[in-house]
């Protein structure tokens, strides 16, 4: 990550680190950087056999979770800190796309709300405990390019991650005195089960699209290094790149002065 001051030894052996949506395509290809690094990993999805023998494979530990229920997801945390002793990172990555390209089906959209932006702000309330019980740590959402720009195809995913990237702006203020770095990362299409009914028209298209490594080194570096509250790209040809958020004008005063926003208004590292 650029222009930020890498959190000291982060990831570092011993680290414990939550990946949710983990046996997916960015959970697994994450868990094998963090595995290298001796970071002790939890990946929690949905359960089923298959979900169990991946973690199993890529020595990584396993917690069924749906992100949507949001006591499991305090009591996946509550699991993490009795079996390993602390949470220093958690990766809020789990995500569904929408799959009616054309027509508005509401019940969809709700669905796709519901996981992959309920499902982070659920995991944010989790873990925030356990990262301050630890001293500090950091937490890194999996948003995409779709919260960033319009998504066509799929106006519910493109609300679920520019819901998500607003939260993380939001709440990236008020933990900065906690030690805690909250960022979000904005991947183009990238190469994982998420694009299958897509990859046909990416190959005739001869449209690039990222590796699930490449996505997953990005994590890593937001982990290590992010700015809170910071959103990254990460496109084909790019890598990984902060986006610079244009702002919005200031309220004026009468005398034409930029007016200052109320103290109350502001997060406490701002007053
Ligand atoms: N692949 C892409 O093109 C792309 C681009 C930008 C963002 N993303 C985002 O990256 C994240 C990871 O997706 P991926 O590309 O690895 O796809 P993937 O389909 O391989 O992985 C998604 C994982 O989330 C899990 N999941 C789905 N619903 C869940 C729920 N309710 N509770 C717990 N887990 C659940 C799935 O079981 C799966 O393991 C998602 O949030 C996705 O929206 C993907």
């Amino acid at each position: 990550m650029t222009e930020t001051t890498p959190a000291p030894g982060s990831p570092a052996p011993g680290d414990v680190a939550l990946i949710t949506g983990g046996t997916g395509g960015f959970g697994r290809s994450l868990a094998g950087l963090l595995r290298e690094r001796d970071v002790t990993v939890v990946l929690a999805d949905l359960d089923s056999e298959r979900a169990r023998q991946t973690a199993s494979d890529l020595g990584a530990h396993f917690a069924a979770l749906d992100v949507t229920d949001r006591a499991a997801n305090a009591a996946v945390v509550a699991r993490v800190e009795a079996e390993h002793g602390r949470l220093d990172a958690a990766f809020l990555n789990a995500g569904i796309a929408g799959q009616s390209r054309e027509t508005l089906d509401v019940d969809e959209f709700l669905r796709v709300v519901d996981v992959d932006l309920f499902g982070v702000v659920y995991g944010t309330e989790a873990v925030l405990p356990a990262l301050r019980r630890a001293g500090g740590g950091s937490i890194v959402v999996t948003a995409s390019l779709a919260g960033l720009s319009p998504m066509a195809t799929d106006p519910g995913y493109s609300v679920a991650k520019g819901g998500a990237v607003a939260f993380v702006r939001s709440m990236a203020p008020r933990l900065v005195d906690d030690g805690i770095t909250i960022s979000a990362i904005c991947p183009g299409f990238a190469d994982t089960a998420i694009i299958d009914p897509l990859r046909e028209e990416f190959e005739a298209a001869g449209f690039p699209v990222l590796s699930a490594g490449e996505v997953a080194e990005a994590m890593v570096a937001a982990w290590a290094g992010a700015e809170p509250g910071g959103a990254y790209v990460v496109q084909p040809g790019v890598g990984a790149v902060p986006y610079r958020f244009r702002g919005v004008p200031a309220a004026k005063t009468a005398s034409g002065d930029t007016a200052a926003v109320p103290e109350a208004l502001r997060p406490p590292s701002m007053r």
